[in-house]
């Protein structure tokens, strides 16, 4: 078979990856990939932005799409269309990531357990509002906003601030024309990912991102500075809790509604003293959490892409490695905030680890820079602890010039003594 593959970060090198193992795969475009996918067995970057026009033209068999943006804007119904096959949720579907008005308003009409909000079009409405809140608040942008439209203000004077740039100052354009304004919860958060045909689910070990830019969680929020499956504080009960108040009513409820939800469901949940707690939906693979993911999967990633695509994920076994992962992000000095590109990476032929890339072109034979996130270093182990391990021996051959990384990843499961 020939696939397309759509994206060109760390979780779009993991799926090439694996979805490369298949003996099916026969080729995978990836569009526009990276330094990674450019030198991946069996694939190849293409630069083509007419991904329909492509996939006809190349007589593709099935096309994968890793990001949200072209799934927000409706992929899948085009190439549903015109009867091409293609991986993800419909637009309609979508909304689930593209619209946290929808999301929230969806888990309110299905009782899926969430933080208690209100939704506003309207500056003054919000504002009074804010004035009337006691306790601490989230503010959200409702449209995709690159990951950055979730403000964590500590005092209502930073509330009504951030309230002022998203509705007057539009600093994310027409993402901030809603605002939902929700109730600030506490606890640990999880990320767990469930495979969807529309009707039946299966879950994916659980996982845990790492979110700040430094150690110890501190410093700005980030794409993700690293990720670790399967979390030990995801037990079989809060797996259960999980599945069974938050997954399966939200999958039975678009199915109901007449958007089935057919891909990847990123659910991100906060553990709290009340009960698992709905933060997002996400209608895609997270990244980094796919780089641990891919290498646990023993199953072929295009039996179950296909058996999700079409309607038959309950017939499906999906088996997983015992065994844990771990991924360290290596960044650009500077990033989430400005860097420079174009650095040279040096070493990477000299670490035995398994590296997905992610801000990284091949030119002229030699990787360089071209993103915050760069690098995803892979360990694995019978442990969460030897996993950690191996990633970071893994790295040490790796360098760029101020290159960045965290050097804590995974230290909630840790044992104090091996933090
Ligand atoms: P999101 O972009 O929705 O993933 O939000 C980014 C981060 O903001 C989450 O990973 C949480 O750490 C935090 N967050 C979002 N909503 C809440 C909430 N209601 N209470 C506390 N933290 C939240
Ligand atoms: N790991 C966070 C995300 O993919 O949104």
């Amino acid at each position: 078979m020939k696939l397309l593959l759509i994206g060109s970060g760390g979780r779009e090198h993991a799926m090439a990856w694996k979805l490369a193992q298949s003996e099916r795969v026969e080729h995978i475009y990836v569009a526009p990939g990276n330094g990674g996918t450019a030198t991946t067995a069996k694939c190849s970057n293409i630069l083509e932005e007419n991904y329909l026009q492509f996939a006809q033209d190349n007589n593709i068999d099935l096309t994968v799409v890793g990001p949200e943006i072209p799934l927000a804007e409706g992929i899948v119904d085009d190439f549903e269309a015109v009867g091409l096959k293609i991986w993800g949720p419909s637009k309609a579907a979508a909304q689930l990531e593209a619209s946290k008005a929808f999301s929230k308003d969806f888990m309110q009409r299905h009782k899926v357990p969430t933080a208690a909000f209100e939704s506003f079009h309207n500056y003054d409405a919000a504002l009074a509002y804010l004035e009337k809140q006691e306790d601490k608040v989230v503010l959200k942008a409702s449209g995709l906003a690159a990951g950055k439209g979730v403000i964590l203000p500590e005092t209502k004077e930073e509330a009504k601030a951030a309230l002022k740039e998203l509705m007057l100052d539009k600093v994310f354009a027409s993402a901030g024309e809603t605002v939902v304004i929700e109730e600030r919860l506490e606890g640990p958060e999880l990320s767990i990912f469930a495979f969807s045909d529309g009707k039946n689910i299966q879950l994916m070990p659980a996982c845990q991102d790492h979110k700040r830019a430094l150690d110890g969680d501190e410093g700005l929020n980030t794409g993700g500075m690293g990720a670790y499956a399967p979390a030990p504080l995801a037990t079989q009960d809060i797996i259960d809790e999980v599945r069974d108040t938050i997954i399966l009513p939200t999958i039975n409820g678009m199915k109901a509604e007449g958007t089935p939800y057919v891909g990847v469901l990123y659910t991100g949940v906060m553990l709290t003293k009340n009960g698992v707690k709905t933060i997002e939906f996400n209608c895609r693979f997270g990244d980094p959490e796919t780089e641990v993911l891919m290498p646990l999967l023993e199953s072929d990633l295009l039996d179950v892409l296909e058996a999700s695509v079409e309607g038959r994920l309950d017939k499906q076994t999906i088996v997983w490695k015992d065994e844990a992962a771990v991924t360290v992000v290596l960044a650009s000095g500077g990033y989430p905030q400005a860097y420079e590109k174009g650095k040279t990476i040096k070493g990477l032929a000299h670490t035995d680890n398994l590296v997905f890339h992610a801000g990284t072109t091949l030119e002229d034979g030699s990787y360089k820079t071209s993103g915050g996130r760069v690098l995803n270093v892979i360990g694995m182990g019978q442990t969460i602890k030897e996993a950690v391990d191996d990633a970071y021996q893994g790295l040490k051959t790796i360098d760029f010039d101020a290159m960045h990384y965290r050097k804590d990843i995974a230290f909630q499961a840790l044992a104090k003594k091996d933090r």
